[in-house]
């Protein structure tokens, strides 16, 4: 593969399990390249959700630049991570870990996106499946950012499918809807991978228990142990997830976009976030472009985002798998 066909991608993430999918998923995919990783609190605390990162590379034998971000929301206040999903630290507590002597990059991570973006503008992908004060920060420190950013593509949000925090929202733009509304009016081209595609994608725990059986490594063990927590929390939630003793691939999913993005259904459209009351981080999006609205808020100067509304879940299943299975850790 030449070089002009690899994704250059900065990860901000908030490791959390299938945050940790999709991390393994960029590093075993020959197209991708992690150029850094920047972290956010969300299913864990943001020093939680840094170590998770140095841990999993680590784990992989990869020396990436991780740094931490935002340790709470931009304006509502920060509240206790959802142990009950991730598990206490975020990796389905995983009963042992190695030391590891990786440090963090010290940077801020909004400071680190801005410096990535001005030494190769128009090159970098940035993929951000958590809440997005990082990306809200990196706009302030830099407005020209959106130009200097190839695209963004994130994980969150929902339009048809109910919410998984409330009945309409779900949980990263729940978790800061005020950075969220700012991410979506800024400008960049945007691609947002919401439940109305990852609830369509149900991955078994047999797959994962496949995937460390075939490479006996400690890092398809670490993640396999932290499926299987995760597996718990849908399956008592989700009847059809527990048939199969499985859950959502939320994150891995803005990466498969990134590398198969033909096996999407999208619809383009203005997106807006409700910010306060009963809708908080409600994703809005202006399904009718032939209609201009009165409402301020909708004027057709605002920027339009590309929404996946359906998606292609036994390719998509497949595609994790063939990719998994290659040979991407050291012995
Ligand atoms: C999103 O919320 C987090 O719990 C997951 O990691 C994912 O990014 C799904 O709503
Ligand atoms: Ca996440």
């Amino acid at each position: 593969m030449n070089s002009s066909q690899v994704h250059r991608v900065i990860f901000d993430t908030d490791p959390g399990v299938d945050d940790a999918m999709a991390l393994y998923f960029a590093l075993a995919h020959p197209a991708i390249e992690v150029l850094g990783i920047t972290t956010s609190f969300g299913n864990v605390t943001v020093a939680q959700a840094a170590q998770n990162a140095l841990y999993l590379c680590a784990l992989a034998g990869r020396r990436i630049p991780v740094t931490q971000g935002v340790d709470r929301p931009w304006l509502k206040p920060a509240e206790a991570p959802p142990a009950y999903i991730h598990g206490a630290d975020g990796l389905g507590n995983l009963p042992d870990r190695m030391a590891v002597s990786e440090q963090l990059d010290l940077r801020p991570s909004a400071q680190f996106i801005v410096d990535m973006a001005r030494a190769n503008p128009g090159e970098i992908t940035l993929v951000a499946v958590g809440p997005l004060g990082n990306l809200s920060l990196a706009l302030l420190l830099e407005p020209a950012l959106p130009s200097l950013l190839k695209q963004v593509i994130l994980m969150g949000g929902t339009v048809l499918e109910p919410g998984n925090v409330s009945p309409v929202a779900e949980a990263n733009i729940w978790n800061d809807p005020h950075a969220a509304d700012r991410v979506f009016t800024a400008g960049w081209p945007l691609t947002m991978v919401g439940l109305d595609v990852t609830h369509r994608l149900v991955l078994p725990v047999t797959l994962f228990q496949k995937i460390a059986d075939h490479h006996r490594h400690r890092a398809t063990d670490a993640l396999h142990h932290a499926v299987s927590f995760y597996a718990d929390f849908y399956g008592a939630r989700f009847a059809h997830v527990a048939a199969v003793r499985g859950c959502f691939g939320h994150d891995v999913l803005a990466f498969i976009y990134l590398v198969a993005p033909y096996l999407f259904e999208t619809q383009s459209g203005q997106v807006r976030v409700v910010s306060d009351g009963l809708a908080q981080g409600q994703t809005i999006l202006k399904r009718q472009p032939g209609i201009d609205y009165p409402h301020p808020g909708w004027d057709a100067s605002r920027p339009a985002s590309s929404v996946c509304m359906a998606l292609d879940a036994p390719a998509c299943s497949a595609l994790f798998e063939t990719t998994l299975m290659r040979s991407w850790l050291p012995a």
